[in-house]
């Protein structure tokens, strides 16, 4: 059976204190929104229509290419408005209404909700049970069917005490979408609430029901920043778990993952570390602790030792980073490089097996397989106006204390000196070395005492 999919989020979210759009706001390095759409995809539906009002330009540029309509509500009336600011993109199915500020849904819980729905006379209000009601609607039940919802402005101080709450979520058959044009504005906010469709179906005999979901958290909206770090908490422990089912080893929880990043199988991630954006990091890696990589992908079997930042990097197989490493954006380490510490590398392509073991910055360089780059060797790839390149072939081995100016080409099996500033271009096979030639003050050291 065909499906529309509306996702209310023209909403301001005041209690955020932010400049963004509520629903913009990151719950493990994804916006709420993007999570809320994720689950609307999956389930194969006629259109995905987002609602927006409120910085909808942000909300609209992000949502962008990820298959979804936007339906503009001009002024935030109430949620039947916002439903009905819709109409115009529904493709003809039944209508699943979720919330942008909802992002810990699972797509089993909405499966469950839909199985739910069918089995109804057309319209199903998703609830569930909290400690504190206050803010929410609250649920009049009669076993599964609803016979009112009441907003918590609108609630009797008997109603208060209901810890029954609407969750917002809710279904509506298409052919009873009239019901919702007849809901009207007559009451304290003036709004026209969604949920008073309740008492329009009762009217005309529909029963509506309610669908029970027992984990709160899971459905509640979040409305202040303790919120987010809750849905924050809750979501990573989620993402920890469905990498350990996937057989990633975890010693501790404390280790950040953001909802994208994919990790291999056997891999060990040790605690402090943080994995983020498009990352994907292969098998038997072994990697902390305390290791930062963002956008980076990181090859079978590679080793990277604490405290080294990789952001930007691709790495292939078996390559050893750190401890101390700091690898930035369009940084290529080939097989079985060795990236060791205090060391930095800036868009530099790094051919197998080539090492720089300590203290060193290498950027705009390439570099081939089998190099040997000596401790303190930097590349003076910025003249103050302009970046320039540096290329250094196969099997060539660079002196410790080694300054290379570039532009400049060190050829196939060069060596050169330690301490050497090279300036010009080194020819194949040839010994470098630029550095004073050491003379004696004989006795020196005795005078000076
Ligand atoms: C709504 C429900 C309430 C439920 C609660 C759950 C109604 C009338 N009330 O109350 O029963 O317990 O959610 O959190 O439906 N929005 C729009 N356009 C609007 C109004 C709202 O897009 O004109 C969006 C908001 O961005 C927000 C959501 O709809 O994401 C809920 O709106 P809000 O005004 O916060 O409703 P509540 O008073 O919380
Ligand atoms: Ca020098």
């Amino acid at each position: 059976m065909s499906l529309d999919v509306v996702i209310l989020a023209a909403g301001k979210g005041k209690r955020m204190l932010s400049k963004r759009p509520k629903v913009m706001h990151a719950v493990m390095g994804r916006p709420m929104i993007g999570h809320v759409v994720a689950r609307a995809r999956e389930l194969n539906p006629g259109q995905v229509i987002v609602v927006t009002g409120h910085e909808k330009e942000a909300v609209e540029e992000y949502l962008k290419g990820k298959g979804t309509v936007f339906a503009v509500q001009e002024e935030q009336k109430g949620t039947a408005h916002a439903l009905l600011t819709a109409e115009p993109f529904f493709s003809g199915g039944d209508i699943l209404v979720l919330y942008g500020d909802v992002p810990l849904i699972e797509a089993r819980t909405i499966e469950a909700f839909i199985e739910f729905f069918r089995k109804s006379q057309g319209i199903a209000f998703m609830t569930t049970e909290v400690e504190d009601p206050e803010g929410y609607g609250r649920m009049l039940m009669k076993g599964e069917e609803i016979e009112d919802i009441v907003e918590d402005v609108e609630t009797t101080a008997e109603q208060k005490k209901i810890r029954e709450i609407n969750t917002g979520i809710c279904m509506i058959r298409k052919d009873f979408l009239g019901l919702v044009k007849s809901v009207k504005a007559d009451n304290r906010k003036g709004e026209y609430y969604l949920t008073d469709i309740v008492k329009v179906a009762r009217k005309e005999a529909i029963i509506v029901k309610g669908y029970h979901h027992g984990v709160a958290q899971e459905v509640l909206g979040i409305n202040t920043r303790r919120d987010l770090l809750e849905a924050n908490l809750n979501m990573a422990a989620r993402i920890l778990d469905r990498h350990m089912q996937n057989g990633v080893t975890l010693v501790d929880t404390n280790v950040y993952i953001e909802d994208g990043v994919i990790i291999g199988k056997d891999t060990v991630i040790l605690p402090g570390c943080s994995l983020s954006g498009a990352t994907v990091i292969g098998e038997d890696v072994i990697m902390g602790p305390n290791v930062v990589i963002k956008d980076s992908v990181v090859g079978d079997g590679s080793v990277i030792e604490p405290f080294s930042s990789l952001d930007g990097v691709t790495m292939e197989q078996g390559v050893k980073v750190g401890p101390f490493a700091r690898l930035r954006p369009q940084t290529v380490l080939k097989r079985g490089v060795k990236i060791g510490n205090f060391v930095e590398v800036k868009k530099s392509i790094i051919g197998e097996g080539t090492k720089a073991s300590h203290l060193t910055y290498l950027g705009d360089a390439e570099i081939g397989s089998g190099v040997n780059v000596g401790a303190g060797t930097i590349t003076c790839n910025y003249d103050g106006r302009k970046k320039h390149k540096t290329v250094i072939e196969d099997g060539v081995f660079v002196g410790s204390n080694t300054e290379i100016v570039a532009p400049v080409k060190i050829g196939k099996n060069a060596v050169i000196g330690a301490g050497t500033t090279v300036t010009l271009d080194v020819p194949e096979d040839a010994l470098a070395v630029s550095r004073v030639k050491q003379k004696h003050v004989e006795g020196y050291g005795r005078r000076k005492k």
